[in-house]
């Protein structure tokens, strides 16, 4: 689905990211502009960072 409608930026985009180590939404910004239009998009953009990162970070804390 798209969550940044103004730059055509898609949750799969913002999923793939996050797996590069994108963590906060003004680094999304500067990668696809994300944000940068109406603003509208930031607040679920994060949830979804946030979100992936800690799917991304789960199989390394159960092996502590
Ligand atoms: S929807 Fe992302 S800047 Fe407008």
């Amino acid at each position: 689905m798209y969550v940044c409608i103004c730059h055509g930026v898609t949750d799969r985009a913002i999923r793939t990211a996050a797996e590069s180590g994108v963590r906060d939404v003004a680094d999304l910004a500067m990668d696809t502009g994300l944000g940068t239009g109406c603003g509208t998009c930031t607040g679920l953009a994060q949830q979804l960072l946030d979100a992936e990162s800690q799917r991304l970070t789960l199989p390394i804390l159960e092996a502590a």
